[in-house]
């Protein structure tokens, strides 16, 4: 085999409470997609950020293009050719699409200032060969997490680069946005470019990826061809229990029907919201998961966030058993019971400085204080269920969310909403980010909230985890409900139907 265009031996880092990387040794070849897998806390971000010059190693070497380096920067790594999406959106919110896109390196005029029609233009050229048609010129917070993405991955591709790292980029993209993804990587490697891929979704791998490094608690348990292990061995290797043992895992633990019933606890009714939305009405029954399905932009999102008070309808109503609730304002939905886990962990909700208790326990203070008085004891015991029931790695309770691993703070979060118990959850893209480990506990807690009588309202862009885990799939597009799926009609082939027949979507 040639030699790797990138590689590191007996490579260790430590944080306090944690050996994130124990002697590992990797190597990236020219022309050769690599997965870098392992459960949530594994050491994968911490693996990237140690070759991209974000942290410096406590001991190993690092070798590119054939020298010994050591990247001061992550700026030192991109000009070296090392080109990184990070797991966590690095772009600047209020800045144009355009202007991300090309931070760092702005087209230039000879008077020295940005050029800014140039930049425009090739911004936008760059979005549309990946598919992607939004106005360049806007904020980039104004776009949905998925479209972010697609700008990070413009910006990762648009550089000359010897190697591409992609810390979980698929995470909030479509089918459609992930074949995209899916070209743009066989580009690069028929260009010769090595490519380092991080994703939970594990069919993905398979089908786009040539060599696989396994971590478990920071060390290498097996690196080598992905065509020799199959799904199951995989799996197995990544949580280090033995094959009979995850049997099913990484299959959806979802169980099938709920006996829902009775009047809708949550009826939103004509809700409308300039260019967003048109009139969308959907329900939900106590004990009913009714799944949002739709591209992209077809105002999933925003429907959720419109029943949650997060944004403002225009007009429309929204009912939680029997009684209106006024519209635009959060605290009045989460009084009449309503709750939210936002698409966007990081800028909706994730406290990053206080601890996992303190996050998880945000939520269910109210609920659990008489009297003014905090019932600490009971925290604790809310704390601890969700801790181990989803598998949250932290060095203990008090451990600040910021230093877990991305898909750790994505559970934080999630217990946080689990643990509220409203009448109505509203969950968008609940197992993003999440190992297949805690995925079907995740799946299984929905499950069973549901059973105790709860409505919940999912959106998901994982297909299998939609068409599965929901009674009930309201399908949009351009922000009018287009079909609705019941029963036997709850299947893949239905939904993809359901969206091509509405037509195709091409803008944002
Ligand atoms: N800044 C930090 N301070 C303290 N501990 C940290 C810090 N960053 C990472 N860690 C710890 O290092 C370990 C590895 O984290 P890392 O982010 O590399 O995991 P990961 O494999 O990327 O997981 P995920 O799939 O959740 O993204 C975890 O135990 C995490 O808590
Ligand atoms: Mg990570």
């Amino acid at each position: 085999m040639p030699s790797p265009v990138l590689s590191v031996t007996g490579l260790s880092k430590a944080f306090p409470g944690a050996l994130a990387l124990d002697r590992v040794d990797f190597a990236a070849h020219a022309g050769e997609v690599h997965a870098l897998i392992g459960e949530n806390g594994a050491g994968k971000s911490t693996l990237i950020k140690v070759l991209t010059g974000v942290y410096r190693p406590d001991s190993g070497d690092m070798t590119y293009q054939g020298g010994r380096v050591r990247f001061a920067t992550p700026l030192q790594a991109q000009h070296a050719g090392i080109s990184t999406i990070y797991q966590e959106v690095n772009l600047v919110p209020l800045m144009s699409v355009a202007r991300n896109l090309f931070l760092g390196r702005e087209p230039r005029n000879r008077f020295g200032l940005i050029d800014f029609r140039r930049m425009h233009r090739e911004a936008a050229e760059a979005l549309r060969s990946l598919g992607v048609r939004v106005d360049v010129t806007r904020q980039l917070r104004s776009l949905g997490v998925g479209a972010q993405q697609m700008v990070s991955l413009a910006r990762a591709v648009s550089v000359d680069a010897r190697v591409v790292v992609m810390d979980e980029p698929t995470s909030s993209l479509e089918p459609r946005e992930v074949r995209t993804l899916f070209g743009v990587i066989r580009m690069l490697r028929e260009r010769g470019i090595a490519v380092v891929y991080v994703s939970h979704r594990l069919d993905e791998l398979y089908e786009v990826c040539d060599t696989v490094t396994v971590l478990r608690d920071g060390k290498v348990v097996r690196a080598g061809p992905i065509a020799e292990l199959d799904r199951l061995r995989l799996v197995s290797l990544m949580l280090g229990r033995e094959m009979g043992e995850v049997r099913g895992q990484g299959l959806t633990k979802f169980t099938g029907e709920h006996a829902a019933g009775g009047e809708p606890v949550l009826r939103a009714e004509r809700l409308t919201l300039r260019h967003t939305l048109h009139g969308v009405s959907v329900d939900v029954r106590p004990g009913e998961v009714v799944g949002l399905g739709g591209l992209l932009g077809s105002g999933r999102s925003e429907t959720a966030k419109a029943i949650a008070g997060a944004l403002r309808p225009d007009s429309g109503r929204v009912v939680v058993a029997g009684t209106p609730v006024r519209t635009g304002s959060t605290p009045a939905a989460v009084r009449a019971g309503i709750s939210l886990l936002p698409e966007d962990r990081k800028a909706e909700g994730i406290v990053p400085g206080l601890s996992v208790r303190e996050n998880i326990a945000l939520a269910v203070l109210p609920g659990l204080s008489r009297f003014g008085l905090v019932d600490e004891a009971r925290i604790d015991r809310v704390v601890e269920t969700f801790v181990k029931r989803l598998r949250i790695k932290a060095s203990s309770p008090q451990q600040k969310v910021g230093e877990l691993s991305g898909g750790n703070q994505q559970k934080v979060l999630l217990a946080r909403w689990l643990a509220m118990r409203p009448k109505v959850l509203l969950l968008d893209e609940p197992t993003r980010g999440i190992d297949v480990g805690a995925k079907a506990e995740v799946q299984k807690l929905i499950d069973e909230l549901a059973e105790d009588g709860l409505g919940v309202l999912m959106i998901s862009s994982d297909v299998e985890e939609l068409i599965e885990g929901s009674d009930r799939v309201v399908v949009l597009k351009d922000g009018a409900v287009v079909a609705e799926l019941t029963g036997d009609a709850v299947t893949e082939d239905r939904l993809m139907r359901a969206i091509a027949a509405a037509g195709g979507s091409d803008d944002d």
